[in-house]
């Protein structure tokens, strides 16, 4: 199978990627720079250059392969919004009739806060934040593609951890090297959920390979910590001997943006539609060796 992943040279990408090269696959990716067309090609991905938003010079290259994958983003949310749906849309139209897979990676938060009580799966309807509504309808527009013959597939992730690399180990080293600990953002007693890289992109891969046309997957280890319980357990690995602190919400949005808000939300989810439909099961080291790895 040939597949064109566009954010190849980023953290999830980058996993898919490697999962697809270590099966057997061909993978191109879209770079934006030689930087990661060399780290790319390092890896046995065959690089091409490209913005995203560059469409016209890369859509045919991405069109040919038998999938293709979104698994980018960009940190302003208004390029991004902008950006990723016109490629989307632009993908979606040149793949329609044709059967071939087009898989959108995505986070959790269109899942909406789910609460504590009950674990959710992918029947629940969408309850994104405001500052996500957007992505939760294109993720809705990918899965109704599936009637003009593409093979979509959604897959949305929580927390992603892993090689203690990412979001998660950047935010928490920066955090205790400047303040000596780690902070939640509110009472912190929400629940957080989370995925390991490499399942992430083994269930990917999976759905790549065999997912029905306009399928959701929630992908997550079943792991479910309060964020204030996370926090004292990143402190102590990383050797801030268990000192957390509550950043309040109107601190956190000013200084990380509306995304400080889904940092309040819970989120207890199930990845059984995942396992039932596509024999995934997560099985990678899980929070706590994660937190140790990160520590080194
Ligand atoms: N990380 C998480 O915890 C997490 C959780 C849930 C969902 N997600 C979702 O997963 C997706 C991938 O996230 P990630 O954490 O893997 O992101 P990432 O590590 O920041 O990678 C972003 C990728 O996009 C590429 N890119 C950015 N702007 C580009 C442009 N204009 N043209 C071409 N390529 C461009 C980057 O290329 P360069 O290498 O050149 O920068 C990189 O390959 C996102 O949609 C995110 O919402 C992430």
């Amino acid at each position: 199978m040939k597949v064109f992943i566009v954010g190849a040279s980023g953290y999830i990408g980058g996993a898919i990627a490697d999962r697809l090269v270590g099966q057997g696959h061909e993978v191109v990716g879209l770079a934006r720079s030689a930087k990661a067309a060399e780290a790319l090609g390092g890896k046995g991905v065959r690089a091409y250059l490209g913005e995203v938003g560059d469409i016209e010079r890369w859509i045919d290259r991405a069109v040919e392969a038998d999938a293709v994958v979104f698994a980018w983003r960009a940190f302003d949310l208004d390029t991004f919004r902008e950006t990723d749906t016109t490629a989307v849309r632009a993908v979606l139209a040149r793949l329609a009739g044709s059967e071939k897979a087009f898989l959108y990676v995505t986070g959790s938060l269109g899942t909406g806060d789910t609460g504590s009580a009950t674990e959710v799966d992918v029947d629940t309807p969408d309850d994104p934040p405001v500052f996500l509504a957007w992505r939760s309808a294109l993720e809705a527009e990918i899965r109704r593609s599936s009637q003009a013959g593409v093979r979509s597939v959604v897959v949305r992730a929580p927390m992603v951890y892993g090689r203690a690399s990412g979001f998660i180990a950047e935010s928490l080293l920066a955090d205790v090297s400047t303040s000596g600990r780690v902070h939640h953002v509110g009472d912190g007693d929400n629940l957080l959920a989370f995925v390991h890289v490499d399942d992430l992109a083994e269930l990917c891969v999976r759905a790549v390979r065999t997912a029905p046309a306009g399928a959701l997957y929630l992908a997550t280890n079943g792991e479910s910590l309060s964020y204030r319980d996370f926090a004292v357990r990143a402190s102590h690995a990383l050797g801030a001997g268990g000192a957390v602190a509550s950043l309040p919400l109107q601190a956190a949005l000013a200084a990380m943006g509306p995304f400080a808000e889904a940092l309040t939300y819970s989120q207890r989810l199930s990845g059984a539609a995942a396992g039932r439909e596509l024999g995934w099961s997560p099985a990678m080291h899980g929070i706590d060796t994660e937190l140790r790895l990160i520590k080194g």
